[in-house]
């Protein structure tokens, strides 16, 4: 069946890395949550595929791709394959984690009184899209550059229209309608989701921002993961230059900094990430992260390491993790610097405290088990 004409792409192709954190994340729900059955939430899971039909049938050659992507088990076992091979180990396990990790500092954030959310680099992600229904006071703000925003916006208009044409039976249309089904009653959008396209490396970003409602006067969770390394480091000390004035006292800023000591980057993949525009600018090292928020007007008061995710998990000894080659991607809690503020060193910042439960997987009953 070929694409809709209204869903074919005519713009810019959206983000690869977005697309490729949406696959990983599904892939998380193939190969761990029997193992970690908290790790990713039944609402995200639904939306994840959802929209990963969805974007995917935007292509011409998509739709076919589409329904083996959600629904046939070997197309997510390649796809993380693939994934794990060029990219990192435990490629999607981190994605999972460090969902985990944004919601659980977002929450708390919301808890010490913070009104408003800013997500930025927001890609295909859906917890802007699944936690604003949680919190009906608190805007939540998602900027991307590029067409991201629309296409979850298409894909949520899409599943209310009429929940997805109940008379038409072809194979895509009755699989995407199963799928979305029992989002239908979590479809409508409140009116304290606001999608704002913005390039941050650009400076008009705010004004966008604060047309859309943005309301600098009050404190903020300011978040952003797989986003600080497409920037260059005089493209960041622009963005923080811009996001400080934005800010009111007790804002939080949850920020992913690329580590340059676990660089881990294939040909094939950095031909992928030329294709759309998504070349690595900006990479630190543990010892200058925390330097780095505080010189731009940071205190970071946590950490958590890609490798001290896996650490967390438990399901490698200290000795696998210390071995493994992991995502190269470390994150930071902030606060906006105060004058007596002292440095701090990476080492003597708090882990944050992430609890996942595990089970012990099921033992096998057949000896043809391909789980
Ligand atoms: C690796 S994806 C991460 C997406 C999302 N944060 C997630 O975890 O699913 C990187 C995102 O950063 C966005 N991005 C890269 N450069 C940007 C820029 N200059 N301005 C705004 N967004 C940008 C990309 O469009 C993409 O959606």
């Amino acid at each position: 069946m070929a694409a809709t004409p209204e869903h074919v792409i005519t713009q810019d192709p959206p983000s690869f890395t977005a697309l490729s954190v949406l696959k990983g994340f599904i892939g998380t729900n193939f190969h761990y949550t029997s193992e970690f059955p908290d790790l990713v939430d039944e609402e995200t899971k639904r939306w994840s595929k959802f929209i990963l039909a969805h974007v995917l049938r935007s292509y011409p050659w998509g739709t076919s791709y589409a329904i083996t992507s959600f629904q046939d088990a070997s197309s997510a076992w390649l796809n993380n394959k693939f994934y794990e091979m060029f990219g990192a180990p435990f490629y999607s396990l981190h994605l999972a984690m460090r969902k985990q990790y944004v919601r659980h500092a977002l929450n708390r954030a919301i808890e010490d009184g913070v009104e408003q959310v800013l997500y930025v680099g927001g890609g295909f992600d859906v917890m802007c899209l699944v936690e604003h229904r949680r919190h009906p006071t608190v805007e939540f703000f998602e900027m991307d550059r590029g067409l991201h925003w629309q296409f979850k916006r298409r894909a949520v208009a899409e599943l209310r229209q009429a929940a997805l044409e109940p008379e038409n039976n072809a194979i895509m249309i009755r699989a995407l309608r199963e799928l979305a089904a029992p989002l239908y009653d979590v479809s409508e959008p409140g009116t304290n989701l606001h999608y704002v396209e913005g390039n941050m490396a650009l400076p008009d970003w705010p004004d966008t921002l604060m047309a859309s409602g943005f309301d600098p006067n009050k404190p903020t969770f300011i978040a952003a993961e797989g986003f600080t390394m497409y920037l260059t480091p005089e493209q960041l000390t622009l963005w923080y230059s811009k996001l400080l004035p934005l800010l009111a006292p007790d804002s939080q800023l949850l920020l992913g900094l690329m580590d340059s000591t676990q660089q881990r980057r294939p040909t094939l993949m950095k031909a992928l990430l030329r294709q759309t525009n998504e070349v690595y600018g900006s990479s630190f090292t543990p010892e200058q992260a925390p330097g780095h928020l505080f010189e731009h007007g940071f205190s970071p008061f946590e950490r958590l390491h890609a490798r001290q995710m896996l650490g967390i998990l438990n399901f490698l000894s200290p000795e696998e993790v210390q071995a493994t080659p992991v995502m190269s991607e470390n994150y930071y809690v902030s606060r906006i610097r105060k004058p007596d503020d002292v440095l701090p060193e990476d080492d003597a910042l708090p882990i944050a405290n992430i609890q996942i439960r595990r089970e012990e997987p099921a033992p096998s009953s057949s000896f043809f088990s391909f789980s």
